[in-house]
């Protein structure tokens, strides 16, 4: 067990001391816009091996590199296409992951193995501050054990990775709360492999032509196993009917995670009141997972949100988050 150490942003000394633990090969969870990540220097094989311990995660699951800026495409890539220079003008520093051809140097621990490569510059200031100002880039999958859902704020990383790692860096609760966009650009074809906050149609307006997001595919994004992101309590997604339904017949003690006050009908153990917008919906869904979690429920019922292009990242992640075999 490691003593994982609080650091807070607001203070330079924590700042220089997440640089150094890390360039140390130590782990430290930093703040992004999008999620918490369990960060190690990227350059470091053996402190990124770490990461997959920590986390319980299998070694074939690649990792992204994040990096302070576009200019680094350079060290970590080979055979850049035009669209991947475009996309990150565009899109960087922010919630964009673009997978390309891995540079030869780079360790295959990083890439699982892969001969491709994971890339971002991610929008978070004390991030990018860390990682400009130290030349450093770090490999970090969301800092969650396994499967579990990703955190969004420094506490909650603290209170399911504690002991796992050396410090986490509080940066304050995350602006978008779900995990960045991953488009491929190998081999020709342009994919997003991961519904995310930048949009197909935000892809599309850059690069003036389709992107393709097929539903199934077999590339190795970890949050494309079916279970994935899933809170500790079953959780079933269903319709406000049906969810009106479930509060009169069911005898368990539940969590509703809904758009409107349904509580007329039987008194929900946990309730809470999702935001109809969804950007807002999406920053707080992980979030409200976790509290419902921790409620003492026995099911967690959650009402779909609305299909269209605007809830195609919350969809995504509601359908792996439900998940049950058989
Ligand atoms: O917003 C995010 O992307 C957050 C923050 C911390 O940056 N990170 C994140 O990492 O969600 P992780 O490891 O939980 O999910 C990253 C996904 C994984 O599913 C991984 O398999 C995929 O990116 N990935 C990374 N490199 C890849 C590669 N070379 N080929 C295919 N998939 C890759
Ligand atoms: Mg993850």
């Amino acid at each position: 067990m490691l003593n994982t150490l609080m650091l807070t942003s607001e203070l330079t000394d924590d700042l220089e001391t997440a640089a150094r633990l890390l360039k140390q090969g130590k782990l430290v969870a930093v703040p992004t816009e999008t999620v918490y990540g369990l960060a190690a220097d990227a350059r470091n094989s053996s402190a990124v091996n770490n990461i997959f311990i920590a986390k319980g995660r299998p070694s074939d699951h690649p990792l992204i590199v994040h990096m302070h800026a576009a200019s680094a495409l350079h060290d970590w890539a080979q055979d850049i296409p035009a669209e991947a220079f475009a996309l990150a003008q565009a899109f960087w520093p922010g919630p964009l992951t673009l997978l390309l051809k891995k540079a030869d140097h780079v360790d295959s621990v990083v890439t699982g193995g892969l001969d491709t490569i994971g890339l971002r510059v991610p929008a978070h200031p004390v991030l990018l501050k860390l990682l400009a100002s130290h030349q450093l880039a770090v490999a970090a999958p969301s800092a969650n054990p396994y499967k579990q859902l990703s955190p969004t704020s420094a506490q909650q990383v603290m209170e399911t990775m504690a002991g796992k790692l050396d410090a986490v860096l509080d940066g304050g609760d995350c602006e978008f709360g779900l995990e960045s966009t991953i488009v491929s650009l190998v081999d020709g074809a342009i994919q997003v492999l991961r519904a995310g906050p930048i949009s197909p149609a935000q892809l599309e307006a850059v690069l003036g032509q389709k992107v393709q997001s097929p539903l199934q595919h077999q590339v190795k994004v970890s949050g494309n196993v079916a279970a994935h992101y899933q809170p500790k309590t079953r959780l079933r997604c269903v319709s406000a009917d049906e969810l009106v339904e479930l509060l009169t017949s069911t005898k368990l003690k539940l969590a509703v995670l809904s758009f409107s006050d349904l509580s007329f009908n039987a008194q929900p153990h946990w309730q809470l009141i999702m935001p109809t917008n969804a950007q807002d919906y999406g920053r707080v869904l992980y979030k409200q997972l976790y509290l419902a979690d921790q409620s003492g429920a026995e099911l967690i019922l959650l009402e779909l949100p609305p299909a269209g292009d605007e809830w195609a990242a919350v969809q995504n992640r509601l359908q792996r988050a439900a998940y049950q075999e058989g």
